[in-house]
């Protein structure tokens, strides 16, 4: 099957997470981070991913913007951070995350190559209109679609319903993009052509259902056309 649309993850695959808490720490109000900013940026989101699928399971939904600061609250208290100030610096960069540097030349060359381009994220509506904007990308695709239109986070089918309710298209004919290995894998497990971009070399995730195609980065994307 030909494939006519490309749907993105937003956080860590087009932005990137880890921007916030490296810039925060760069800042002199802030060098309480200067020390442990990579793994507060690790724990913040892993935390804040471990909420949205306990959340999932039970049937608790919230929006990504609160599991986002629950999840820095978590991390702050693990590393023995309390400035306020800091915590909303923090959160304030969230909603101006910048892409990878490759991100804005594969989405135009996707789009010169005439298929379809959106975001499928967990993200609240406003979180990623911030993002997407402050990325400068809005103009290269087609959709933003969020996982609040269905009140559940991926990996639940629920969300990935969205790109054939938007698009009008059979799951084989999308080619779904995630960094995060579980989101590649409940992707394919939902019938569509994935890619996990694994910039990080981990191990594959076991779980019911493998990505078909694994890249370090997004660069070569709109070879697969
Ligand atoms: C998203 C998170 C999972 O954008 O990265 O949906």
């Amino acid at each position: 099957m030909p494939l006519t649309t490309f749907v993105f993850d937003a956080y860590g695959t087009l932005l990137d997470v880890n921007a916030a808490a490296m810039q925060a720490a760069q800042e002199p109000a802030h060098n309480d981070l200067a020390a442990v900013w990579p793994e507060l940026a690790r724990d913040w989101r892993l935390k804040q991913l471990q909420y949205t699928w306990l959340r999932a399971v039970a049937d608790q939904h919230c929006d990504f913007w609160q599991v986002t600061q629950d999840g820095l609250d978590w991390a702050m208290e693990a590393h023995g951070l309390n400035n306020r100030a800091t915590r909303a610096r923090l959160l304030e960069l969230y909603w101006e995350l910048s892409a990878y540097p490759e991100v804005a030349d594969m989405l135009a060359a996707l789009k010169a190559k005439g298929v379809a381009t959106a975001i499928l994220s967990n993200g609240s509506p406003d979180m990623l209109q911030g993002a997407v904007a402050s990325a400068g990308i809005g103009h290269l695709l087609d959709a933003v679609l969020s996982a609040e239109d269905v009140g559940v986070f991926k990996p639940h089918a629920r969300v990935y319903d969205l790109v054939g309710a938007k698009f009008d298209c059979p799951p084989e004919n999308v080619l779904f993009v995630s960094s995060n290995g579980w989101d590649a894998a409940g992707a394919a497990g939902y019938g569509f052509q994935t890619v996990w971009v694994n910039r990080g070399g981990e191990p594959v995730d076991r779980l019911y259902a493998s990505p078909h195609h694994v890249l370090r980065d997004l660069t070569t994307l709109p070879e697969f056309l």
